[in-house]
């Protein structure tokens, strides 16, 4: 998939362990990452040798001269923070590592994070915000909702369909054609033998609702 061609300066929106990761990927595209936003954090630190910008009202100053990417990995924190880059008139980038592999059929969003070693295959659809993370594999034909997470080594069988906000854990397994509901959690590990409903926590192998 030919990434498209965004903002050369670019800020990453939260300054944590996730928007580190996002920020190296953007260095490894050869974008030039001018620092971070943070509203929780007093702007003048640095991170990964880049400064610590300030929060929104940077953004909002700022907003002409720089492109954005989301690095919070808290689902419903991501949704949030696009909703306000949206309000600024900002899109927020779509970032791919290098060594992530993405099928040409494969359509992916705007604002979503694919990260080292991760396999998009044909036809898969991944919405707007969400993250694939390290070695994550998303089968062909699945489909993510908007703002979801797939962990580090998490893999969806084919025609898998994740709802909105949920969150594969660690090392987690869909099997083939089955759907994981909105806001639903896989645990870490866990292996999906059957659909699971929306805003229920799945662990073990396999899968059963904990709560
Ligand atoms: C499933 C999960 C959400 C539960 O979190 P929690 O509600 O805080 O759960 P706790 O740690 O309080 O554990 C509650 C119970 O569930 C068990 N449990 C927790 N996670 C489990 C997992 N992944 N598989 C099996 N059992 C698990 C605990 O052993 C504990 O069992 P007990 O009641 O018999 O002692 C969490 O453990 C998890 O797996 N999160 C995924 C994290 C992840 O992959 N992050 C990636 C970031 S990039």
């Amino acid at each position: 998939m030919e990434q498209k061609r965004e903002n050369p300066r670019l800020v990453v929106y939260g300054c944590g362990g996730h928007g580190k990761v996002v920020a190296d990927i953007a260095l490894a595209r050869g974008l030039r990452v001018e620092g971070f936003i943070d509203d929780g954090v007093q702007a003048g630190g640095r991170v990964l040798g880049l400064p610590i910008l300030g929060g929104a009202a940077w953004l909002e100053a700022h907003r002409s001269e720089v492109g954005v990417a989301l690095g919070i990995g808290e689902n419903h924190a991501r949704r949030r923070v696009y909703g306000l880059c949206e309000a600024l008139g900002l899109v927020p980038a779509t970032l791919i590592h290098p060594s992530a592999v993405v099928a040409a059929s494969a359509r992916v969003g705007a604002g979503v994070v694919v990260m080292a070693q991760a396999v998009i295959n044909p036809d898969a659809r991944v919405a707007d915000g969400v993250i694939i993370n390290s070695g994550a594999i998303v089968e062909h034909d699945c489909e993510l909702g908007a703002f979801a997470h797939l962990s580090p080594n998490a893999t969806l069988g084919g025609t898998v369909r994740i709802g909105a906000l949920a969150h594969v854990g660690l090392g987690a397994s869909i099997l083939p054609g089955k759907s994981v509901g909105e806001e639903a959690v896989v645990g870490a590990g866990a292996v999906v033998l059957a659909d699971v409903p929306p805003r229920v926590v799945v662990v073990g192998v396999p899968a059963r609702v904990r709560r």
